[in-house]
């Protein structure tokens, strides 16, 4: 699974050197309060995804209907309706899989819609239309432009097998659309918001398509939901809470950055950056996640997150890779100067890198977690993906907004179909 630490100081150590260890424990056993209020009501249902779950049954059926038809699914929903499932699939591609590939345009954009419908053939194209509530713009107006598009080259009495959906029981629009077309419809849970849904059907069917086990997925949260059960004082989703508020409180921290040393992760780092943002940035208060990479954005903003002010917790999320990937000729290095990569491996260089940017952050006074995965997998991603939702719940918690709605983009939402219906 994955281990948490704070470099060679203990935390509570760093804690005293803030002079925030009091602050600290006080937000602690706030946080460790609420997970144990949340686990007696046996936690929240985006973290009670079992892979013995009564949605098992239609998503394999639907993976099945699309894995042995189709080359291509596009997925189309937006925020939490897709985020997830891309994190989660961006380690499909070290695993043999179904062979469909999964096309995520999550964000509406003209050219990219062009190039999917230029580039792929709607003949061995599926859609699977992902929205909770059924009414998202976006995702309708990709939805209906899907539609024509295979039209141009499907009969109309084969359409309906070319869409699955995704929505919430009751009428909306995509519901009612897909019942029109006779085509499956799983139901969103109605008791998960789209941020927090990656566990359920909306992120497991396009895992499950992919080939990627859905059980391992949840299997790894249930670990991590169980420790956090027996142990809430010590659970990395309870002391991470605890952390962000108290430096938010107390040192100035108004941002949390995530920098997983692994490009498989970029994607992860979106999803948390919905999640961090949307479920918190209410009532003027909330912290703005940042998003990087490593070792690529040590040549971005490292220069800044090192010298900048000193706003950050910084999350460094590394998986041991020491003799992996392919080594470097010694010879033909030295040849060069370049003595110090001389036989290793890029994996032996990614781990250095990531060691020697912790240990200046840290030497800049910045308060770095290192969350170490013992490698990419099913498991080690849902554990992550629970850790980290949990984590937001409970720093809401602390802060007293509520984690799990989002009414100030509801304005721009109603401003947009009126600028639109009012286009000469
Ligand atoms: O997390 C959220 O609630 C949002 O990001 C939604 O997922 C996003 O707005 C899409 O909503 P819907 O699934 O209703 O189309």
């Amino acid at each position: 699974m994955f281990a948490t630490s704070f470099g060679q100081k203990s935390l509570h150590d760093h804690l005293d050197a803030l002079g925030i260890r009091a602050a600290f424990d006080a937000n602690l056993k706030k946080a460790a309060d609420h997970a144990r209020a949340l686990a007696a009501d046996g936690l929240l249902p985006f973290a009670r995804q079992a892979s013995t779950g009564p949605d098992m049954a239609p998503m394999k059926a639907a993976a099945a209907r699309i894995t042995a038809t189709f080359e291509n699914l596009i997925v189309l929903g937006t925020g939490g309706s897709s985020l997830g499932a891309q994190a989660a699939l961006a380690i499909s591609r070290y695993i043999d899989g179904t062979g469909t590939q999964i096309h995520t345009p999550d964000s509406l954009c003209p050219f990219e819609m062009d190039r999917l419908f230029r580039t792929l053939d709607p003949k061995n194209t599926h859609v699977l239309a992902i929205s909770k509530s059924g009414t998202t713009a976006e995702t309708l107006a990709q939805l209906l432009a899907c539609r024509a598009w295979l039209e141009t080259a499907v009969a109309e009495d084969a359409i309906g097998e070319h869409f699955t959906f995704i929505t919430e029981p009751g009428t909306r629009p995509l519901r009612t659309y897909g019942e029109k077309l006779g085509a499956p419809i799983l139901d969103h849970p109605t008791d998960v918001g789209g941020r927090f849904s990656v566990l359920t059907n909306v992120g497991m069917l396009p895992v499950m398509v992919s080939g990627l086990s859905v059980e391992g997925f949840r299997d790894g949260a249930q670990e991590v939901c169980k420790d956090l059960i027996e142990n809430p004082e010590s659970a990395p989703a309870v002391i991470g809470a605890a952390l962000t508020q108290t430096l938010n409180e107390h040192k100035g921290i108004t941002q949390v950055l995530v920098m997983p040393y692994a490009e498989v992760l970029r994607a992860f780092t979106r999803w948390h950056g919905q999640l961090w943002a949307e479920s918190l940035g209410k009532d003027g208060l909330g912290t703005t996640p940042i998003r990087a990479v490593g070792p690529v954005d040590q040549h971005s903003q490292l220069q800044l997150f090192l010298d900048g002010p000193n706003d950050k917790f910084v999350t460094i999320i590394t998986i041991p890779s020491f003799g992996k990937g392919p080594r470097i000729d010694e010879d033909e290095a030295k040849a060069y100067g370049l003595d110090y990569m001389a036989g290793r491996t890029i994996g032996d260089m990614v781990t250095c890198q990531s060691r020697a940017t912790q240990e200046t952050l840290r030497g800049k006074g910045r308060t770095v977690r290192e969350i170490v995965i013992d490698a990419l997998s099913e498991e080690n991603l849902g554990g992550l993906f629970v850790s980290f939702m949990l984590e937001t719940v409970l720093t809401a918690h602390l802060m007293g907004v509520n984690a799990f709605d989002q009414p100030a983009v509801e304005e721009g939402k109603i401003l947009t179909r009126q600028y639109l219906s009012a286009l000469e």
